[in-house]
């Protein structure tokens, strides 16, 4: 990517998250609770935990939504802690939400050139709308399975092309990571095959991704790793084939959703 956007960048430029010692506290709760966590270039990387683990505290701590207590977090070597939501888009890192986010009045097509309009790498934030934004926005309806849509109002598209459309907004950035807050959340499993198949396909392009889910057969079928959360603090991170035989995980889900129910 551009140099000039990035500053130098430390010594493996490999490495395109780098976080240390990650704290975020509301008042007496630690939500994340010293996260060391680094992201390699085209890795794929799956984290799970029970509900209230502090995984979307996390990614709202790396995507800038909240400022952290504590911690380090580089992206690509640079120091991003306080940067603004935008200028992290700006400067190539794209996220999702838990619950489905799209500007609901406009339609498909819109809110793919809006995201563009703004989060366009040179240039981006204005509201003005180039030739280029209209073509990536129309490659994304394609890239996505979304044509189909394109002139429906994204409050009324089924759920699974609404999922499709907030990928397809962070994509339309052309960014160096993506981070997915539970992107098969609510999907049925036929569904989560098609989403499964699609990450595949990002994965297959060279895309960095973390992502955030509760469905071990998604996080297995697509991660390269897996790392699980639990009270704020990591207490799993490595092969997803070893979460099965992991008797800190195993405790972690027992009387919850369970590893194998949700297998
Ligand atoms: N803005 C906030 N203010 C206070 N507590 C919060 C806030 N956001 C999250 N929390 C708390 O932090 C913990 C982690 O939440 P969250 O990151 O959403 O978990 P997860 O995504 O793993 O389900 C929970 O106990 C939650 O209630
Ligand atoms: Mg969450």
């Amino acid at each position: 990517m551009d140099a000039r956007l990035t500053g130098p960048v430390t010594s493996s430029s490999d490495i395109m998250l780098e976080c240390r010692g990650v704290c975020k506290r509301f008042g007496a709760l630690a939500a994340v609770d010293g996260i060391d966590f680094t992201v390699a270039r085209g890795e794929v990387v799956g984290i799970g935990g029970p509900n209230g683990a502090g995984k979307t505290t996390f990614f709202d701590l790396i995507s800038g939504l909240t400022p952290t207590t504590e911690g380090d977090i580089r992206l690509m070597g640079k120091n991003i802690v306080g940067l603004a939501p935008h200028r992290l888009i700006h400067l190539g890192l794209a996220r999702t939400f838990q619950l489905n986010s799209a500007f609901d009045g406009m339609s498909v097509y819109e809110n793919i050139l809006v995201a563009r309009s703004f989060g366009r790498r040179s240039g981006g934030g204005s509201a003005l709308v180039a030739g280029s934004d209209k073509q990536a926005a129309r490659d994304m309806l394609a890239e996505l399975d979304l044509e189909e849509f394109a002139s429906m109002q994204a409050a009324e598209i089924p759920i699974l092309a609404r999922k499709r459309l907030m990928i397809a907004t962070a994509l339309v950035n052309e960014p160096d990571i993506l981070l997915l807050d539970e992107p098969v959340g609510g999907l049925t499993p036929p569904e989560i095959e098609d989403f499964i198949a699609l990450m595949l396909k990002l994965k297959a392009q060279g895309m960095t991704i973390v992502f955030i889910e509760h469905v071990m057969h998604f996080l297995t079928s697509v991660a390269d790793r897996a790392m699980i959360m639990h009270q704020g603090q990591t207490i799993y991170d490595g092969a997803p084939t070893g979460l099965a035989s992991d008797r800190t995980v195993a405790e972690v889900y027992l009387g919850s959703a369970g590893l194998e129910q949700s297998a």
